[in-house]
């Protein structure tokens, strides 16, 4: 199993500066939104937009994106479960710190497993993790798909490719579903941007 405490003799050392001093700061709450979906289902894109609108509000945001954090943090990680358990739990972690500093912080990671997903929820305080799936057809990503994996999936020269070769377990319960197939980048922004501004975030 991965995540597992190593370390003994170790203490929370707290800060004199609370999340609210932080929140106040920057006239905002912090939250993380935690975007899930195939491969091509428009993660990345729909996060990087978002993030754009926000920062061109005046709020600060981070996007923590799959292909760029398994470049550095995550670069000793493959595509096994296990790997993607420890990949999904390391960027959980990350962006629980990113929200305890105020930030607005937007996750693309395919992220298959429910229960992994689960085990990031659990770490955050209750009303500052929500799940939204990038709810794009399988046919459409392979269609779609905007760096050619698809085809080397199906060739077999990528294995356990997931929704080919490995297993995309739909959410259950997502706070927001963003429906990518009829609407531009924008709109699906749009709808993450709404979901924000209705859950009180962009208030100081
Ligand atoms: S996750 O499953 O562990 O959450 P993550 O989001 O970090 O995956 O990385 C997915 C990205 O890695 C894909 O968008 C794709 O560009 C690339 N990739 C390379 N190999 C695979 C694979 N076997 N399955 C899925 N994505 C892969």
């Amino acid at each position: 199993m991965t995540g597992e405490a190593k370390s003994q003799n170790i203490s929370w050392h707290s800060g004199q500066v609370t999340v609210g001093d932080r929140e106040r700061l920057l006239k905002q709450r912090g939250c993380t939104i935690w975007l899930t979906g195939l491969s091509g289902s428009g993660k990345s894109t729909i996060a990087v937009e978002t993030e754009k609108q926000l920062v061109n509000s005046g709020h600060a945001a981070y996007v923590l994106d799959g292909d760029n954090v398994r470049q550095g943090l995550n670069k000793d990680l493959g595509f096994s479960p296990q790997d993607r358990t420890e990949n999904i739990r390391r960027i959980a972690e990350v962006a629980k710190l990113m929200t305890d500093a105020g930030l607005i912080v937007l996750t693309a990671f395919i992220s298959p497993y429910r229960a992994d997903r689960e085990a990031a929820r659990e770490i955050f305080t209750d009303g500052k993790f929500f799940e939204a799936y990038v709810d794009t057809s399988l046919e459409t990503c392979e269609a779609r798909d905007p760096k050619g994996l698809y085809v080397k999936a199906r060739s077999g020269d990528i294995p356990e490719f997931t929704g080919i070769s490995a297993p995309y377990e739909v959410p259950n319960d997502p706070e927001l579903i963003v429906k990518t197939e009829n609407l531009v980048v924008d709109e699906s922004a749009e709808q993450l941007l709404s979901f924000i501004r209705s859950c009180g975030f962009l208030a100081g």
